[in-house]
Parts: C-alpha cells; sequence; structure tokens
C-alpha cells in the first residue's frame, strides 16, 4: 500500500492577496505534480487538512481544479481554517459520517481511518466529542488489521508553545482510552497542522506530522506566536513494506535550484 500525503495547503480565492506574498496554489501544485510524475502508482492522495485559508471558501473550487488530473483517489479532511458546509458544496461526494468529514475504508489490507478534529467554538484547537469518539471506537472494532488514523491536529505536545496550544486538547485523553482499548491492533497516527515534519510517540501510539507546500512554521521553542519559516514546499510517501510503516517526507522538485542539478 502507498499512499501521497499533502497537508495545509492554505489555498486562497484566486486574484486576492497573496499570504505572506507566496503563492499557495503554486506551491501545491508543484507538489502534486510530482506526486503524479513519481507516486502515480499510489492507492490515495491523502490531504489532512486546512484545504483553504480561513474564509476563503470559494478556495475549494480552485483545489476540485488542482485535484482534477490526479491518477489516484483523493481522501481530504478538513482542518482549523475550513468550512465544512462550503467543503460539501464542492466536494458533495466526499464520504462523511454524522455531519463530520470523517469515514473509514480498507485500502489492501490497511485500514484508513480519516477523523475530523475541527472545534465546534470555530477556534484553531482541536476536538473530539463523544459523537466522533464514539464513532472512532466504533469502527476501531470492525477489523484487526493495521489502522492508519489521519487527523489534523495533533494531540501531541510538539515543544512548540504556539502550536501547543492550538493541538488536540479536548477530547484526548479519551481519544487514548479508545486507542488503548484497541492496541492489539497496530495503529499509526498521522497529523497536519504543524507545518513541519516531525514523528514521535503519543501515549505509546507512533504518530509523524508532514510539513506543507505551503508556509513551514519555524522551529521555534521559545516563544508564543508562530513565526514563518523559508523551507521548501513538501509532502509525504507512506508506504506498507513488509511487516512495517515508512513515512518519508519529500520536498517537491521543481522548487528553487539544487547543486545536484546539471
Ligand atoms: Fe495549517
Amino acid at each position: 500500500m502507498k499512499i501521497a500525503w499533502l497537508s495545509d495547503l492554505h489555498l486562497v480565492v484566486p486574484g486576492s492577496d497573496l499570504p505572506r506574498g507566496v503563492d499557495p496554489a503554486h506551491r501545491a501544485q508543484l507538489c502534486l505534480d510530482d506526486i503524479r510524475a513519481r507516486h502515480a502508482d499510489a492507492d490515495r492522495l491523502i490531504i489532512t487538512g486546512d484545504l483553504i485559508q480561513l474564509r476563503h471558501t470559494g478556495a475549494y473550487g480552485l483545489l476540485k481544479e488542482l485535484l482534477e488530473d490526479m491518477p489516484m483517489p483523493a481522501k481530504l479532511l478538513v482542518g482549523n481554517h475550513d468550512d465544512r458546509a462550503a467543503f460539501f458544496e464542492v466536494f458533495p461526494h466526499m464520504p462523511h459520517e454524522l455531519g463530520y468529514v470523517q469515514s473509514s475504508e480498507v485500502v489492501d489490507g490497511h485500514q484508513l481511518i480519516y477523523l475530523d478534529t475541527v472545534a465546534d467554538d470555530g477556534k484553531h484547537h482541536g476536538q473530539l466529542d463523544s459523537v466522533r469518539l464514539q464513532w472512532l471506537d466504533k469502527v476501531l472494532s470492525q477489523c484487526d488489521c493495521p489502522a492508519l488514523l489521519f487527523m489534523h491536529h495533533p494531540p501531541a505536545m510538539v515543544g512548540i508553545p504556539a502550536l501547543d496550544k492550538m493541538r488536540l486538547n479536548v477530547g484526548d485523553q479519551a481519544l487514548n482510552e479508545i486507542l488503548q482499548r484497541h492496541k492489539h491492533r497496530s495503529i499509526h497516527l498521522f497529523c497536519g497542522h504543524v507545518h513541519r515534519s516531525l514523528s514521535g510517540t503519543w501515549g505509546g501510539f507512533p504518530y509523524a506530522v508532514m510539513t506543507t507546500p505551503h508556509v513551514g512554521f519555524a522551529l521555534d521553542m521559545q516563544q508564543h506566536k508562530l513565526l514563518p519559516a523559508d523551507e521548501a514546499p513538501g509532502y509525504g510517501v507512506i508506504q506498507s513494506l513488509d511487516n512495517s510503516i515508512v513515512v518519508h517526507t519529500q520536498v517537491s522538485s521543481g522548487f528553487g535550484s539544487s547543486v545536484f542539478v546539471r
């Protein structure tokens, strides 16, 4: 099984001012071109939320256009910048459960679970209430194969104060209790939101966070405001090999120059 993984596109309505002078659509396109050229055999393209910049709901149409040429099915999650109602207007066939942008499927012997962690109060932190948690508990009971759980907000502290304030901090303990009930399965979490690639364990479960094609956040472990980082657009590739799961981060080719290019 192979998955191409993008996160945090932050697309804006065409013609608007570009955040920090960077065109998110151009950078997303570079990554998508790369994925199409190198990983057309991926079973899925998964985008873990913040598909658009806050209030740029017209940019869902742009996303639909960007995805039209992709050879693999796309699964989209929402993040704190997204708008569920506007999302479903443009992507009415995207699976959903109980009004949330969440679903589950088995692909090549792996259960892929897409979980909606957007807070009900519209704030930037993540939330899981009893409705979403009960649904997760139910789908985790449905099979015994390895589970890959995709969600926008990481439940873990990552050591960057500005982001730790906005992690999944409502329902995180209950989430861990549910995962513990199913720990006979291999469960791996995959998150966005941090605009940096990192990995670790949370409450005994491995997790990975993928960088963004858009503007990254600096590895600043002191300040309480988010600082941008001048980094190249990137995406991830997840692959199951034998009895393992490997997560690669790839900087988009076609961005800047390389000493290795002749
Ligand atoms: Fe984001």
